[in-house]
């Protein structure tokens, strides 16, 4: 290797690359003179063999013209770049006659829309919407509640424990404590949410939604609560429905209740909520004075409602995101 012949590679590199082309023309080139088995790296490999004098000289030749044949292919790439673009900017042509093409427009998921329905139900009765923690501790889901530690109703709930004190919370009601707690009476709230349990059937998924509500005022009774819910019921199915208030136990409402709705289908009662006037119990452990106030509760499950309203008959479908299944809500005028 001569520096004779570095610089004839030079030349001969240059006028390949400015005869080049195209793109991947330029890069053959540049890998056959500076790729690692390139012309230049292979010649670089033989110096050893040249007499030590010119060694140094010969290196550094050589460098050099990796680095002058490397600008020049950097040079030719811009030049052949913006050929390219300027090109498709005369080839490529645009019809702004056609047609536009119309996005798929989704809607509310069902679960969705009917929280937004019982929303506005209960807003227009003067119920304000407040929030709680999905991570409760066993205080706010049980204690308070009068579910005390042994009490047999803790193990109905089937609790996914984080430890000893946190947990999923299995209910909504742990939001009665927490606005007593910060409001003084008159209180009318609702509460959305998801709560989980162990459970996975056709009727169970270990998430699902419910809907609190709770009012303590100097006029509350029980009549006036079983009033509200049927008004809501009637008012939410938008058809003759038959419903059952039934006596139950909660151990944070005396007396309760529940309310089932009949399947016209088969006549058979289906629970639909739980219900309740608040414990004295509770009342006082919030301070809140029994002579002079009375509250009552009620928790609804949301999945249930909206099965019923659209004849769904297996609860895992709202979360296996099919879209064939979502597809046929928008058939429904959203709200
Ligand atoms: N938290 C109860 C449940 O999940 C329902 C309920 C709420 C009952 C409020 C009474 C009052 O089953």
């Amino acid at each position: 290797m001569s520096l004779d012949l570095v610089k004839k590679l030079v030349i001969l590199a240059k006028s390949n690359i400015m005869q080049s082309n195209n793109i991947d023309a330029l890069e053959a080139i540049r890998i056959k003179f500076l790729g690692k088995k390139g012309y230049l790296n292979q010649h670089i490999k033989n110096i050893n063999d040249t007499p030590s004098d010119i060694k140094p000289k010969l290196g550094a030749a050589i460098n050099q013209a990796k680095k002058d044949i490397y600008t020049l292919f950097i040079e030719q790439k811009n030049i052949l770049q913006s050929k390219n673009i300027k090109n498709t900017l005369i080839t490529d042509t645009l019809d702004v006659t056609l047609p536009g093409r119309l996005s798929d427009i989704g809607t509310h998921h069902p679960i969705t829309s009917t929280i937004k329905r019982m929303k506005i139900f209960f807003n227009t009765l003067g119920f304000s919407i407040i929030h709680s923690p999905e991570i409760e501790d066993d205080y706010f889901n049980f204690d308070s509640l009068n579910i005390s530690k042994y009490h047999p109703s803790r193990d109905e709930h089937d609790t996914f424990w984080f430890d000893e004190k946190r947990l999923l919370r299995t209910h909504t009601s742990g939001v009665q404590i927490r606005a007593m707690t910060n409001k003084t009476p008159p209180i009318r709230i609702i509460s959305f949410g998801r709560v989980y349990r162990k459970d996975y059937d056709q009727n169970h998924t270990p998430m699902f939604h419910q809907m609190e509500g709770l009012m303590v005022d100097s006029h509350v009774n029980f009549s006036y609560l079983k009033k509200i819910l049927y008004d809501f019921l009637y008012n939410f199915f938008e058809k003759d429905i038959i419903l059952r208030f039934r006596p139950s136990y909660f151990p944070f409402t005396e007396p309760s209740a529940e309310i089932d709705v009949m399947k016209q289908e088969t006549g058979n009662w289906l629970e639909l909520l739980g219900c309740g006037m608040v414990h004295p119990k509770i009342l006082h452990h919030v301070d809140i004075d029994t002579k002079k106030f009375s509250g009552f509760a009620f928790g609804i499950g949301i999945e249930r409602l909206t099965m019923l309203q659209y004849n769904i008959d297996d609860i895992r479908v709202f979360f296996k995101n099919d879209l064939q299944f979502l597809d046929q809500f928008k058939q429904y005028k959203d709200i």
